[in-house]
């Protein structure tokens, strides 16, 4: 007995050692590739790279016209900054083992989303979330499925220390391993005007990073002043699915979030959150994790559809694999629950829009065969195929 355990403590002490060495191996065979000419990352307004046109904004009684930004005027985006921000964001040292980076999760293929349901994190410890795909943070005002982050900067609840069950460094101890890199020092003194490795430059340059993170160039930007003169039969066809059946109401404005300043600080309960209907008994509370109401369980931001056929699977818990699942839910799937959004109810599809009353039960949308295709054919053209893969957005130690 007593050997027996002797045997698998060897074992184990073999097995640590062996992966440390891989490990260690695997972090110096890490390269940086930077250009030679930083790439450009600042913008000089979001009006001016928000294509005009698109039908969801200021439509119907939500959507949002708001081209505010929410970059702080004490961290404006600069191209040495964002760069900073973009070795950063696939930096291993992020995490306790040195394995995982901002980019394992949040993959640039997938529009910055993750290919599982719930992410693996540390050691393959599961979440509980699907991951958020990251893009045009610079218009959002809520974080997480939660809406438990409010900034990307403010230090304490900034997403890296959020990210902490998932194994992602504590900043002060990450500013430590950050030193033993040779191209850091350079790097934040190009962006900081100082060498020195801070926890707030860290901040700061991930967040500037994420909020060069545009993408607009989707047909369905390049459509929209056009009436989508650009769009097949089919996908025109799911543009009037997508309205009559008022996904807009939920999924309208710039980012088809109904996101936006103004908008997001609503909280709680405001025009960018819902209940969609996905379960009886709130396995997770959602918003009303962060608000205490019990009128916010099962309450999640509304997601941006954009990118979102890239995105799969879907919903806060990742449940659905496909899109089609997803527009089955819409259909025919929405769940009677207290705290249903109203637009998602019969008497808010029958309506103009203007009932406040879900006393008619969860909408039937009777959507046909060809309409739900159609309907999905449209999704598809929210995908901006020169932001997945954009090279200023790459692993720069690939
Ligand atoms: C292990 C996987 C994993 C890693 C690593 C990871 N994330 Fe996330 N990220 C997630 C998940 C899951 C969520 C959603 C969690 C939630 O809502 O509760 C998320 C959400 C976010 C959000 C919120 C986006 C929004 O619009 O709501 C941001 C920003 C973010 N992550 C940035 C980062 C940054 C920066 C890093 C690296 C420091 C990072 N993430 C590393 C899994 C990961
Ligand atoms: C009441 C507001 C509301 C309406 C109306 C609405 N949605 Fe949603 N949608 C949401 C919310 C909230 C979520 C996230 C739900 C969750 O995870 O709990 C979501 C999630 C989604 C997702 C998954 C996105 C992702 O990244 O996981 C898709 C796709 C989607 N909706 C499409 C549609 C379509 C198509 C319609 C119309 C048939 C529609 N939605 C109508 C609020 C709405």
């Amino acid at each position: 007995m007593k050997n027996k355990h002797l045997i698998l403590l060897f074992l184990a002490v073999a097995v640590l050692a062996i992966g440390s060495c891989v490990k260690t191996e695997h972090l110096a065979k890490r390269e940086l590739h930077l250009p030679a000419n930083l790439f450009h990352y600042a913008v000089p307004s979001l009006a001016i790279i928000i294509p005009p046109g698109n039908p969801y904004v200021n439509g119907g009684n939500t959507g949002d016209s708001s081209t505010l930004d929410n970059t702080p005027a004490s961290n404006p985006t600069t191209d040495a900054g964002a760069t900073l921000g973009r070795v950063l964001f696939y930096e291993t040292m992020f995490s306790l083992n040195n394995s995982i980076s901002c980019g394992s999760c949040h993959k640039q293929q997938t529009a910055f989303a993750d290919n599982t349901p719930v992410s693996l994190g540390y050691e393959h410890q599961k979440g509980t979330r699907n991951a958020v795909a990251i893009s045009n943070e610079s218009l959002n005002a809520n974080f997480f499925w939660d809406g438990r982050v409010n900034t990307l900067e403010s230090q304490s609840i900034m997403p890296v220390e959020n990210h902490a069950e998932m194994g992602i460094e504590n900043l002060d101890n990450l500013v430590k391993k950050l030193q033993s890199a040779s191209y850091y020092p350079a790097l934040f003194n190009a962006a900081f005007g100082s060498p020195q490795i801070t926890k707030q430059g860290i901040v700061y340059a991930l967040a500037q990073f994420m909020r060069s993170m545009h993408s607009f160039n989707s047909r369905f930007d390049q459509g929209a002043a056009s009436g989508f003169s650009n769009f097949t039969p089919q996908e025109l066809n799911g543009e009037a699915v997508f309205r009559s059946m008022r996904c807009n109401s939920c999924h309208g404005g710039n980012n088809l979030d109904n996101g936006g300043l103004g908008m997001d600080h609503n909280m709680p309960s405001g025009n960018d959150w819902a209940n969609g209907g996905l379960d009886l008994g709130y396995p997770d509370a959602g918003l009303a994790d962060v608000t205490g109401l019990s009128t916010d369980k099962g309450v999640f931001k509304i997601p941006s559809l954009r990118n979102v056929a890239l995105t799969a699977p879907y919903m806060h818990d990742g449940r659905f694999q496909t899109l089609e699942q997803v527009v089955e839910h819409y259909n025919s799937g929405i769940i009677a629950n207290p705290n249903l959004d109203r637009r998602l109810t019969q008497a808010f599809l029958d309506s103009t829009g203007t009932s406040n009353s879900n006393s008619m039960g969860p909408v039937q949308m009777h959507m046909t065969t060809q309409q739900k295709a159609d309907l999905v054919a449209f999704l598809g053209t929210l995908t901006d195929n020169s932001f997945v893969t954009d090279l200023k957005f790459s692993d720069p130690f690939k």
